[in-house]
C-alpha cells in the first residue's frame, strides 16, 4: 500500500471494531461486571488478570502490564505489523482503506443506507398490504403480532420482479452491487432477489441492517422456502445470528441463550415472552457464533430436532464448542419431539411447557458420553477401551479445569478405569506439547500522579466520555509545559469527536514521543470508584483553575508598581482562596 493511512480512518476503524469480538475470537473471554476477563495470552498465568473493556475499547493485563487497543492486540497476538493490523480490522469491518482502489469509508455508510432503505421499503409494503386476505391469513396462521413485526422490522416483498429495484433512490444506486438485494444479468442490476416473500431483516449487534432472509408466501416447486442474502462485505452467514440484536436489546443480563434453527422460531418465542433465542442462518454452528454468544451469557442451550439430522447437528455443535469450554461456561441440548420445532411447540403447548423443556435440557457431558456409549459394547473390556479411545480426543480439546475433571471422572466410572490412570495419560500428552510462554516483565505502574493536569489527562484518557464535564470556557492560557499541550490536544480532540474511546485517543499518539507516557497513564490505577470519577474530575478541574488564576494574578502583581513588601502581601492574599 502506498502513502499513509489517514488518522481519521484509523480512529473510525477502531470505533467500528468490537474489541470484545476481536479478542474473544482468539482468547476465551468471560464476562465479569462491565468488562471481560481471561487468562492473559501474553504471559503464563492461572488466574485471569487480563481485562477487556468494551466501553474503552481497550485491553489491559494487571499481571504483565500489557495493554492497548484493537490494533495493538493484532500486532501482539497475530504478529502483524501496523499496516497489516489495520488491513485486518478493515477487512472485518467490511471497509476499504482509503486510497485502496479509490474507495472510501463513506461508501460503506451508503451501503448501510441502502440496506436500511430496503428494510423500510419492505416494512412499508407489509403495513400497506397487511389487511389483504392473502397476507392476513399467512400472518395470523403464524401468530405474528404487530409488536413482533415492529420489533423485528418484518416486511413484505410483493410478487413483482423489480419493485425494490425501481424504488431505490438514485444516490444509492451505485451501491446495489454490494447489497445482495438485486440480481444482475450480465453487468446490469436486473431484478429483485426477494419476491413474494415475508422479509426478515438481519441486524448486526449495533442494530444496523446487514442482510435479509425471506420466506415464500406460498409453496413453489423450485424456489427454496427460505432465501438469505448472499455473502456481502457486511453479511457473513457463518458469523451472524438472527435475533441477536433484539436479544441484547431485551436485556443486558442474560443468564442463558437459546440457539434455534429458524427465523420463525425466534419470532414466535419472542412473541411468547422467551426473549433470549437466536437462530443460525441456515449454516452449522461455528466458533464465531459461539464466541459471540458466550460474550452475552454463560449458558448456551441448543435446540435441535429429535431426528437423526438434529442429532448430527448437535454433535457438530458439541465438537465446535469443546475448546471454548472454559470455567463457568455451560452448553446444554434440547431434542424436540419428532416433527416439532420451537415455533410449533410454543404455539401449541405454550410458554410454560417450552420452558420446562429448557429446564430439562441435557448437559454437554451427558450428550457426549451417551453418544459414544451407543457406539460400543460396555460389557466387554475391548468395548470400554474403545469408549476411552473415542472420548479421548474430545476431552483433550476441553481447557483444563473442573469441567474437564468432572467429565474424566465420569468417563473413568463408565469405563471402569481408575481415574488417576486416565489423568496421567492426559498430563503426559500435555507435557509433550510445546508451550512457548513468554515471561513478560511486570511493570505495574506504582508512581503517583503528582499534578492536577496529569490527573485530568489520566481521567480523560481512561474515561473519554467525561469530556462532557469539562467546562466550555476552560482555558489553560498562561501555563506552559508538555503536559499542558497534551491536555489541550486531548480536550480539543474530544470536543471534535466526543465519542472517541481510549483506544482512539492512544492511536492518535502512537507514533509520537508521548506514546509511552500516555500508555503509562492509561494503565494507572486511580483508586477512585466509577461513581466518584466524575466528581473527582470536576474538583480537579476546579483546583487547576484556581492554580491557574493564582499564577495569572502573580504575573499581574509583578507588573504593578509595588514595593517588595506590598508584592509579597498581595501574593499571599491571592493564594488565600
Ligand atoms: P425449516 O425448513 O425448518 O423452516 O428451516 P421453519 O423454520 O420451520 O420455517 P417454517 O415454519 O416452515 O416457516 C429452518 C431454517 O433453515 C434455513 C432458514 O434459515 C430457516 O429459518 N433454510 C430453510 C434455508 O436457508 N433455506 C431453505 O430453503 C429452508
Ligand atoms: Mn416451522
Amino acid at each position: 500500500m502506498k502513502g499513509k493511512i489517514p488518522q481519521a480512518f484509523i480512529s473510525d476503524l477502531i470505533e467500528r471494531t468490537d474489541i470484545v469480538s476481536l479478542i474473544g475470537s482468539r482468547v476465551a473471554l468471560r464476562k465479569s461486571g462491565y468488562q471481560y476477563i481471561a487468562c492473559c495470552p501474553f504471559h503464563n498465568e492461572k488466574t485471569p488478570s487480563f481485562t477487556v473493556n468494551p466501553q474503552k475499547q481497550f485491553y489491559h493485563c494487571f499481571g504483565c502490564g500489557t495493554h492497548g487497543n484493537a490494533i495493538s492486540f493484532l500486532i501482539a497476538f497475530d504478529h502483524l505489523n501496523f499496516v497489516e493490523a489495520v488491513g485486518e480490522l478493515a477487512k472485518q469491518a467490511g471497509v476499504l482503506i482509503p486510497g485502496e482502489e479509490g474507495q472510501s469509508l463513506s461508501i460503506n455508510q451508503k451501503l448501510y443506507d441502502l440496506l436500511a432503505f430496503a428494510a423500510s421499503f419492505y416494512a412499508a409494503q407489509l403495513r400497506k398490504y397487511i389487511n389483504h386476505q392473502y397476507i392476513k391469513t399467512f400472518i395470523q396462521r403464524r401468530g405474528l403480532t404487530e409488536s413482533i413485526i415492529d420489533k423485528f422490522q418484518v416486511g413484505l416483498a410483493l410478487p413483482y420482479w423489480d419493485g425494490l429495484l425501481k424504488a431505490i433512490p438514485s444516490p444509492l444506486k451505485p451501491h446495489i452491487k454490494n447489497s445482495g438485494l438485486i440480481i444482475n444479468r450480465g453487468e446490469k442490476p436486473s431484478y429483485d432477489r426477494f419476491r413474494n416473500r415475508l422479509i426478515f431483516p438481519i441486524h448486526n449487534r449495533q442494530g444496523k441492517i446487514i442482510g435479509f432472509g425471506g420466506r415464500l408466501l406460498e409453496d413453489h416447486p423450485t424456489y427454496p422456502k427460505y432465501l438469505n442474502s448472499p455473502e456481502t462485505p457486511f453479511f457473513h452467514k457463518r458469523r451472524e445470528l438472527y435475533g441477536l440484536y433484539q436479544v441484547i436489546q431485551a436485556s443486558h443480563n442474560h443468564e442463558k441463550l437459546l440457539v434455534v434453527e429458524g427465523y420463525m422460531d425466534v419470532l414466535t418465542l419472542f412473541n411468547h415472552g422467551i426473549e433470549y433465542a437466536v437462530a443460525t442462518l441456515g449454516t452449522a454452528t461455528t466458533v464465531d457464533h459461539l464466541t459471540r454468544l458466550f460474550q452475552i451469557a454463560s449458558t448456551i442451550v441448543f435446540c435441535f430436532d429429535g431426528d437423526n439430522a438434529g442429532k448430527k447437528a448437535a454433535w457438530h455443535a458439541l465438537e465446535v464448542v469443546l475448546p471454548l469450554l472454559s470455567q463457568g461456561r455451560e452448553i446444554q441440548f434440547i431434542f424436540l419431539p419428532y416433527g416439532e420445532d420451537p415455533d410449533s411447540l410454543v404455539r401449541s403447548k405454550g410458554r410454560n411447557t417450552f420452558e420446562e423443556y429448557i429446564e430439562g435440557a441435557q448437559p454437554l457431558s451427558e450428550v457426549l458420553l451417551s453418544t459414544i456409549k451407543e457406539k460400543v459394547n460396555l460389557y466387554s473390556i475391548d468395548g470400554r477401551a474403545r469408549l476411552v479411545e473415542l472420548a479421548w480426543p474430545l476431552i483433550c480439546k476441553i481447557p483444563s479445569g473442573i469441567y474437564r475433571d468432572m467429565l474424566l471422572l465420569h468417563l473413568a466410572e463408565i469405563a471402569k478405569i481408575e481415574y488417576n490412570v486416565l489423568v496421567n495419560r492426559l498430563e503426559a500428552k500435555k507435557n509433550n506439547s510445546t508451550i512457548i510462554s513468554q515471561e513478560l516483565k511486570k511493570n505495574k505502574s506504582k508512581e503517583n500522579i503528582s499534578t492536577p493536569i496529569q490527573k485530568i489527562i489520566t481521567i480523560l484518557i481512561q474515561n473519554p466520555h467525561l469530556i462532557a464535564l469539562v467546562p466550555k470556557d476552560f482555558s489553560l492560557d498562561g501555563v506552559v509545559g508538555l503536559d499542558v499541550e497534551l491536555l489541550s490536544s486531548i480536550i480539543k480532540l474530544l470536543i471534535d469527536k466526543p465519542n472517541s474511546s481510549t483506544g482512539v485517543l492512544l492511536e492518535h499518539w502512537r507514533n509520537s514521543g508521548l506514546n509511552p507516557y500516555l500508555e503509562q497513564l492509561v494503565k494507572k490505577e486511580l483508586f477512585i470508584t466509577d461513581e466518584n470519577i466524575a466528581v473527582e474530575l470536576e474538583s480537579t478541574i476546579n483546583c487547576l483553575k484556581k492554580q491557574i488564576a493564582g499564577k495569572q494574578a502573580t504575573v499581574l502583581a509583578n507588573h504593578l508598581a509595588l514595593s517588595d513588601t506590598e508584592q509579597n502581601k498581595l501574593r499571599a492574599l491571592l493564594t488565600v482562596r
